[in-house]
């Protein structure tokens, strides 16, 4: 028989980059009963949740939500703004990057997938860096026409660990005088790293509910700027389900015009109470993240093993992906942790699948979890036979003890 909540004692190690690790007030706020969703409960319900999740992207405009995981939120902007064979222009930051251009292709979309040139390590240099705004800048120069009609970016490549300067990308669509559509995908940037839909002059964006948001899969989202909605208008992609006018009108009341996922609505209110209303609010998650991340790599440098985000100027505050030694199957390694110490690790996926695994350092986490992680690491690469040049233990914790949190939890109280 299947037991499906086997654990051998204490908490599972979930530090995979998403899904996160759920906090117990949001498996009780979704443990609610589930109600009628055209009743006037539900109503105001769905006025807090759309109303707060516009605090989370920073934007005054509608941010729709879907039943659906991240994927169904990626084709629902794209089958939103463009029309079959429009070109478009993406960058290949990694996996994701990827398979978010494998969809538009599928769609009938004439992609572009922009990439810096060159290999390291048997991979595209693009999967060790964030996207080179100055190639969006030049391609767009060049489209005199303007038959170019979206630039989609992966703000943090989940992949590889490295992040995207989404506001680099405006200036260069702007400096480009072009009038393409910004389309990011923030599906694990959302809640974990700074982002800001309206200020950054984002059309659609792209997100999930179980990275930063703490939430289990199955919600996603599409915030959108009043010039994607009029691109809406016309658009001539096929979308029934998708589309975005039915949803924006029925939201007005609270409501979706199909059955909504209720639970994971209650789970979402209280996500947004807890990122919205701790002390130091939005800003303390970032920050939180930012120094985790410093901590674990930190580890990492200690081990002697190489990042995969080769730029330190866009580490990702979420996960860090880690470059096995040659010959060292990353897989195997994380099997054996998992297998001995309970804990989740992230595989490496496309062009790095079994050369690096990835440690996520986001959400319902603490210091003494990433210790945990980091402890079961360190035994798994030395149990593997992986050569270590120091302690990342040790290293983790002189940094997180000699770097003490912004917020601590007794000036919380
Ligand atoms: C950056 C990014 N984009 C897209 C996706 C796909 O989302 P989902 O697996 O929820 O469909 C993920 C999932 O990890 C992701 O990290």
């Amino acid at each position: 028989m299947l037991t499906l909540d086997y654990h051998p004692t204490g908490r599972h190690f979930l530090q995979i980059p998403g899904p996160s690790p759920v906090p117990d007030r949001i498996l009780r706020a979704m443990s609610l009963p589930t109600i009628d969703h055209r009743g006037p409960e539900f109503g105001a319900l769905g006025l807090k949740v759309l109303a707060d999740i516009q605090k989370i992207f920073q934007t005054k405009h509608p941010v729709i939500i879907y039943p659906a995981s991240g994927t169904g939120a990626w084709e629902a902007a794209l089958s939103n703004v463009l029309s079959p064979g429009d070109q478009v222009v993406m960058y290949e930051t990694g996996h994701f990057a990827s398979l978010w251009n494998k969809m538009a292709t599928r769609l009938g979309i004439q992609t572009e997938f922009l990439s810096q040139p060159g290999t390291e390590h048997g991979v595209p240099l693009s999967w060790r860096r964030g996207v080179q705004a100055d190639l969006i800048e030049a391609r767009l120069k060049a489209d005199t026409q303007h038959a170019i009609k979206a630039v989609c970016v992966v703000h943090n490549e989940t992949s590889t660990g490295a992040t995207s300067n989404i506001a680099a990308v405006r200036r260069a669509i702007d400096a480009a005088k072009h009038p393409a559509l910004l389309m990011v995908d923030s599906i694990s940037g959302l809640a974990s790293a700074e982002y800001k839909h309206d200020a950054w002059g984002v059309d659609v964006t792209v997100s999930g509910s179980q990275k930063g948001l703490m939430l289990p899969p199955g919600i996603s989202f599409n915030a959108l700027s009043p010039k994607a909605i009029e691109a809406s208008k016309t658009a001539k992609l096929p979308k029934a389900f998708w589309a975005w006018d039915e949803i924006i009108e029925m939201n007005k009341g609270g409501y979706w015009p199909y059955t909504p996922s209720t639970n994971l609505l209650y789970g979402l209110s209280e996500a947004c109470d807890m990122l919205l209303n701790q002390p130091g609010g939005l800003d303390a998650t970032f920050a939180r993240h930012i120094r985790w991340g410093e901590g674990v790599r930190a580890a990492v440098r200690a081990w002697g093993l190489e990042i995969q985000c080769a730029d330190p100027a866009v580490y990702s505050p979420v996960l860090t992906g880690v470059i096995m030694p040659e010959g060292v199957d990353a897989d195997a390694v994380r099997k054996l942790i998992y297998d001995r110490f309970d804990c989740s690790l992230g595989t490496g996926l496309g062009k790095v699948k079994g050369r690096m695994f990835r440690i996520g350092h986001l959400g319902d986490c603490n210091d003494l979890t990433l210790m945990a992680a980091l402890a079961g690491c360190e035994m798994g690469l030395k149990l593997s036979g992986v050569k270590l040049a120091g302690s990342g233990v040790q290293a983790a914790m002189d940094y997180f003890a000699g770097h003490p949190a912004q917020h601590s939890l007794l000036k919380a109280a």
